[in-house]
């Protein structure tokens, strides 16, 4: 006997049963056909080899719930444990997308029915009395609760130290300890400063993130720590800190990707993350165009950038207009009164002869060198500048530039959804932008929550609990820093 999900193609092969089953009470084609292709729904099929029984689900993600639709085994393979495996299918499915709550009603009649799912921990919650017509059957209403897993995550692959806590797709806790200011005087982030920065910042983080959660250590199920990619020295701070942490309380430890964390990080917006999606990370140390498909399976780096990172592109301009670091929210200040199109700055590998190599590219060093040349002359020739024309001229290359891309890429492997990540995110004018290009192109557009868009615990807590819910494997305790690891190592062994 098969077990797999099903399509419009098995249809016909659901009515038969539905009817034979439920007669003048059966949902017609039209509601099934239409049940089998609504979002959050999930419909499983047994196969001896044709057909023999099917069942569904309905996420409601946002509730961190699931209701059981129903359920139909052929006449004449009752008994044979079927029903057990299509609610188990269900379940294994409502628990890895983090619902905590599983609803059903099953008629008041179906004493097997009640005693299989009493057997999987349903408890009944209410009487719905002549529920079903026409036969006027009360429904008995049960409710699961399913216990999802704890994790705590560790951030510390640049300049913010971030303990997050998660249970399941739920946020916990989102501590925070950032060592920005201490690199406002060398302009950018000193990977040393960083990492004493992070020694310093981890166990208070740690106790914040514990008292905000309202949990102690040992109610952790599992810990989950950024191995990469990002500052060597800053990592091995929070990868010391989670094995450390893994062996005094026996828990068991996961490695992850930083920059899929930053994609995981919407799981705790909606409850789960909607898939596929590209997703564009820009912030301090990134500029990545990712194809996301499956957040532990499929991830794709479709670009990235050849040099400076957005963020970094934003504080060195900062620089040379004379404004502290981090220059994005200042170049932001200076751009709100300037107009983008006093001076026509260079768009980085968007000419005809870059896109054959580098379509999902981003160059910005470029950009940096022209306002560098822009200033010069104009220091040169005596003449004033204008920071604000400057700053917003700037702000908009770089905007221009990052969203084309992001919405070719959308374009071509034609999905409707983008999700963007990173510091720079903060940027007003790139997320109006965002918004307007994207409802142009019929494009839903994906921004959480600030908190969880810079560089945070929370998202790693939530990427390794994902990683738990769908059962993978811990990683071993020999793992390390891993500067430049890659997309597609989504968890390192
Ligand atoms: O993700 P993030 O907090 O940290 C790392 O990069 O590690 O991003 C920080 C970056 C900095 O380069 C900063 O200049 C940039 O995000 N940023 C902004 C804005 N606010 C912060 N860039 C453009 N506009 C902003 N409003
Ligand atoms: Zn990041």
């Amino acid at each position: 006997m098969d077990l797999r999900i099903l399509s419009q193609s098995d249809l016909s092969a659901i009515m038969q049963i539905e009817t034979a089953l439920f007669g003048s009470e059966a949902w017609s084609e039209e509601t099934m056909s239409s049940e089998l292709i609504t979002p959050h729904s999930y419909y499983i099929g047994v196969f001896d080899p044709s057909l023999v029984g099917y069942a569904g689900l309905r996420l409601a993600p946002a509730d961190f719930a699931a209701d059981v639709l129903t359920i139909g085994v052929a006449a004449s393979k009752q008994g044979k444990g079927i029903g057990r495996r299509l609610m188990d299918a269900l379940l294994l499915h409502a628990k890895r997308q983090g619902a905590e709550q599983v609803f059903l009603e099953v008629k008041e009649s179906n004493a097997s029915a009640i005693s299989l799912y009493k057997s999987l921990g349903f408890e009944q919650i209410d009487l719905r009395k002549r529920y079903y017509q026409p036969s006027g059957e009360n429904a008995v209403v049960m409710k699961l609760v399913i216990q999802q897993p704890i994790v705590l995550g560790i951030e510390s692959s640049c300049d913010e130290t971030g303990v997050g806590i998660v249970r399941g797709n739920r946020l916990l806790a989102n501590a925070l300890h950032s060592s920005m200011t201490e690199h406002a005087k060398y302009g950018g982030v000193v990977p040393e400063v960083a990492a004493r920065a992070h020694l310093e910042a981890l166990s208070p983080t740690l106790g914040q993130a514990l008292l905000d959660a309202g949990i102690k250590i040992e109610q952790v199920d599992a810990i989950a720590v950024a191995n990469g990619p990002g500052l060597a020295g800053a990592l091995m701070v929070g990868i010391g800190a989670a094995k450390g942490l893994a062996v005094a309380t026996n828990k068991p430890i996961y490695a992850v990707n930083h920059l899929v964390g930053h994609i995981g990080a919407d799981v705790l917006e909606k409850g789960s993350v909607e898939l596929p999606t590209i997703a564009l990370l820009v912030s301090g140390g990134h500029t990545s165009l990712l194809l996301v498909r499956d957040l532990l399976d499929d991830v794709v780096l479709l670009g990235e950038t050849i040099d400076d990172a957005a963020g970094e592109a934003f504080d060195k301009v900062a620089r040379l207009l004379g404004l502290p670091y981090p220059g994005g929210p200042q170049i932001d200040k200076q751009a709100a009164t300037g107009d983008p199109k006093a001076i026509k700055f260079p768009r980085g590998l968007m000419l005809p002869k870059d896109l054959a190599e580098h379509k999902y590219n981003f160059s910005f060093s470029g950009l940096k060198t022209a306002v560098a040349r822009y200033v010069e002359k104009a220091e040169l020739e005596g003449t004033e500048i204008s920071k604000a024309d400057v700053a917003a001229s700037f702000r908009e290359a770089v905007i221009d530039v990052l969203l084309t891309k992001a919405i070719w890429a959308c374009e071509e492997y034609k999905i409707p959804r983008l999700l963007l990540g990173g510091g720079v995110v903060a940027n007003a004018r790139l997320r109006d932008e965002a918004q307007r290009r994207c409802d142009a192109a019929g494009i839903e557009l994906r921004i959480p929550r600030f908190s969880l868009c810079t560089d945070n615990g929370a998202m790693i807590a939530a990427l390794g609990a994902q990683l738990v819910m769908a059962g993978r494997k811990p990683s071993g305790l020999g793992f390390g820093a891993e500067s430049t690891l890659s997309v597609t190592t989504i968890q390192t062994p």
